[in-house]
């Protein structure tokens, strides 16, 4: 009998570990033919630890699992879910980029491959650099890290740069509040990362990659290193990719721990040993990105779905979405929800359909307040606008972003002048300095909202021209964005805003 206990660290948190080894222990204290396999999460943390058994007639899945569970699972008498691929939560999903996160050992590259792993790989080897970047662009596929930006279109700035030397960064330094998908792909399936950054290798003409992690991520950095050990032993990366003429290689490199180090060109700094501040763009890193040579700098998102849109092909992938925005999105559902965690599926599903139907709406049972959708800097989004359907146009025409996919559910308990005061005072904090209206614009940001609390209505004025400033003449997206959560939180919700002016009076 084959168990599988996750090891990611959502389900590490709340005790996979102690889990995996009661069933060791209990399973040689019975004497029985128990194979643990540690896998990566099937994304409903709700149910973490989510254990698995699989006795030759599919995965039955049961969670969460306690130690004091596990005599029970072995039993046969633990309550379940039963099959792990029909609980509704992630039978309605279309799982492309996280097809094998959760269904195998993330490092055991034989499982990989028999679950459809480096077929993609295989087939750009065979193609020219222009043919694989024209699969890319074809496939509608756009940056997963928040900008959106077709990511065929900037590999063909790569490709056409004359260089001797360009470089693949993949930005894994995931520091929106509410997100996970880059960590969660990067422990669980982490060799579709590799293949993403091979393929972009390949299309590019860049031999040499880098994934930039944050610190916080202890866990993803272990297996990834693990990883890229395995896939250079094992001929997926060197001088000669899976046997070929082509030579890829990469390294993973540990950012000190910086929200502005997730800022393309600031990484790029950090990744160069300089200090993490912003660079002015142009020129953009396609020309002149590390160490000065064109780099393709992409979200681990947008590079682990490369696999499967060249294993299955362009049409494939194009074919889920709506509108303007091909292929899944990989939503990751927090904060105050019964069922949280990571659901992929078509752009396309409205707001309102992902809180109520697929998060089951509050963990609380109160009513929904606002969602904070694309991490910090993203816009509240009120009931009201929950007939959006997730779509990068769909949500701007509505005064919001999609950004790394993050969704933070508030019931009506929520105070969104609170909230529009964190915005300001995170954007504050994590600051590099190099531009007048966010270094100074969000202190003076957090001193307005102050005045606003305590009965100045005339200040809401100020806090409105300060976000413009702030929205036109930042450097990058910390102080352009932070008017996001800030005005939506103004604009939707003028109630918590106020009040604090009737209370004074
Ligand atoms: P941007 O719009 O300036 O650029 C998007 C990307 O396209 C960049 O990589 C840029 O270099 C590239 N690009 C633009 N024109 C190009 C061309 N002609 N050829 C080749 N490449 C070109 O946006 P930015 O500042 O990179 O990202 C902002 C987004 O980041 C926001 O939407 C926000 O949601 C997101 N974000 C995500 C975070 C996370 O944790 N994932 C954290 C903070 C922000
Ligand atoms: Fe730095 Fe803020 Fe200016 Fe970005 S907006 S360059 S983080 S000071």
């Amino acid at each position: 009998m084959k168990i599988y206990v996750p090891m990611d660290s959502a389900a590490k948190a709340l005790g996979a570990d102690e889990v995996a080894e009661a069933i060791a222990h209990e399973a040689v204290a019975r004497g029985m033919d128990v194979e643990i396999i540690r896998n990566g999460s099937r994304g409903m943390i709700w149910l973490e630890p989510l254990v698995e058994l699989d006795a030759g007639e599919g995965r039955i899945g049961f969670g969460p699992v306690s130690v004091e569970d596990v005599p029970a699972l072995l039993d046969g008498t633990l309550e379940s879910h039963g099959l792990v691929e029909e609980i509704p939560f992630f039978a309605r999903q279309n799982r492309l980029t996280f097809a094998r996160c959760g269904v195998i050992a993330p490092l055991d590259l034989d499982a990989y491959q028999a679950h459809g792993g480096l077929a993609g790989l295989r087939r750009a080897i065979g193609m020219s650099g222009s043919e694989i970047v024209d699969e890319v662009t074809e496939s509608g596929l756009r940056g997963r890290g928040g900008a959106g930006f077709p990511t065929g279109i900037k590999w063909k700035t790569v490709m056409l740069a004359e260089a001797s030397q360009k470089y693949i960064v993949c930005n894994a330094d995931e520091g929106d509040s509410g997100t996970f998908a880059d960590r969660m792909i990067m422990e669980g399936d982490p060799f579709t990362l590799i293949e993403g950054m091979a393929i972009a290798g390949l299309a590019v003409g860049a031999t040499k990659g880098y994934v930039y992690m944050r610190s916080e991520y202890p866990d993803a950095i272990k297996v990834m290193n693990a990883a890229v050990d395995i896939a250079r032993q094992q001929g997926m990366l060197g001088p000669r990719v899976l046997g070929s003429d082509r030579a890829f290689d990469m390294e993973i490199r540990v950012g000190a721990g910086a929200y502005v180090c997730g800022e393309e060109t600031s990484l790029l700094n950090s990744l160069e040993g300089k200090r993490g501040v912003v660079r002015a763009k142009p020129p953009l890193p396609a020309l002149e990105g590390f160490m000065g040579r064109p780099t393709v700098v992409n979200n681990v998102i947008s590079l682990a779905t490369v696999p499967v849109v060249l294993e299955k092909g362009a049409a494939h992938y194009a074919d889920f979405g709506h509108n303007r925005s091909r292929g899944t999105v990989t939503l990751q559902i927090a904060g105050n929800v019964r069922r949280g965690g990571l659901f992929e599926a078509g752009f396309g599903m409205t707001l309102g359909e992902i809180v109520n139907d697929i998060a089951g709406g509050t963990a609380s049972g109160r009513p929904v307040k606002a969602v904070q959708v694309g991490g910090p800097l993203g816009a509240y989004m009120p009931v009201g606008k929950f007939h959006t359907p997730m779509g990068y146009e769909e949500f701007d025409a509505e005064g919001g972003l999609i950004g790394h996919a993050g969704l933070v559910v508030f019931d009506d308990s929520a105070d969104m002048l609170k909230m529009a005061r964190f915005a300001m005072e995170f954007c504050a904090i994590e600051s590099c300095g190099k531009c007048t209206p966010c270094r100074i614009g969000a202190v003076r940001g957090v001193e307005t909202i102050d005045r606003i609390a305590a009965g100045d209505g005339a200040a809401t004025e100020l806090l409105t021209d300060l976000c413009d400033t702030m929205r036109d003449g930042s450097l990058c997206a910390l102080g352009g964005f932070t008017p996001f959560p800030v005005m939506s939180a103004l604009s939707n919700f003028p109630d918590d805003f106020a009040c604090r002016k009737e209370a004074a009076e």
